[in-house]
């Protein structure tokens, strides 16, 4: 669905992304995880055309979108959910979503757009909230909103980086079980997460990055018991 081959990057002195080799199937979950500053935000930056590669590839269903605009991305069906939400606040969260429809189909039927609108509200859990104001929400809302408005753009492939941070355990496993029927809706997901017993439970595949390279990838058992892994892991923290 995706192939990435010798992606890079690099800010200034910074390598930020070093000849990066990925590939995501179709249907699967697929977790990116790496230590602060290993390159893991610099690869979905890439992906959804935030920024710009200095050398590499990136083909997506066949089409090569290295260095395609952001919203022709969200067009052909690669989406995008952040870890900064920012909605429009003083709209409510039924017109947030209308707008994540509608843009992210051009020319898609205002009646689609709303039975678009009324699926993720059902998805997402947020259907009880579709008159409230977004600015009004709490934080564990605020993401459910920021995965529905990705949704709202109809995506085949999620990106999703750090979707869970701040929450509390019991809310990411509410979001655990909203990725799970994401997934089971027909999207493909690659996400980023920092929470193990998250990347354990969602992860069909894992890739590891460190110093703006993949390291490892594989099942969580086969890259948990890695020793770049390890490395990695023990050499910053200790
Ligand atoms: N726009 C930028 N300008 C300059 N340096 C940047 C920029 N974006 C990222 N970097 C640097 O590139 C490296 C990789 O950063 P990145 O944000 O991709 O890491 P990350 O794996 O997402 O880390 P974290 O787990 O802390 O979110 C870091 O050294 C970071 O400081
Ligand atoms: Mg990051």
């Amino acid at each position: 669905m995706l192939r990435v081959r010798g992606l890079s990057k690099r800010f200034g002195g910074v390598v930020a992304a070093s000849g990066i080799d990925l590939e995501v199937e179709p249907g699967e979950i697929l977790a990116v995880i790496g230590p602060n500053g290993a390159g893991k935000s610099t690869l979905l930056n890439l992906l959804s055309g935030l920024i710009r590669p200095d050398a590499g590839e990136i083909t997506f269903l066949g089409q090569d979108l290295t260095y395609a605009p952001p919203e022709v991305r969200t067009w052909k069906g690669l989406g995008r959910a952040f870890q900064i939400v920012q909605p429009f606040p003083e709209m409510t969260v039924r017109e947030n979503l209308l707008v994540g429809a509608l843009y992210g189909k051009p020319g898609t039927p205002v009646q689609t757009a709303h039975r678009v609108v009324e699926q993720v509200l059902e998805l997402t859990g947020l259907a009880p909230k579709a008159e409230t104001e977004a600015g009004e929400l709490t934080l564990l809302e605020d993401k459910r909103l920021e995965l529905a408005r990705a949704l709202a753009t109809q995506p085949k492939l999620l990106l999703l980086d750090e979707v869970m941070a701040g929450l509390r355990p019991a809310e990411a496993l509410e979001a655990v079980a909203l990725v799970q029927r994401i997934r089971t809706s027909g999207v493909t997901v690659l996400f980023i997460e920092h929470l193990m017993p998250v990347v354990r439970a969602l992860a069909d595949r894992v890739v590891v990055m460190d110093y703006g390279q993949v390291i490892a990838q594989g099942s969580y058992a086969e890259v948990a018991a890695h020793p770049k892994v390890r490395q990695a892991y023990l050499g910053r923290s200790a």
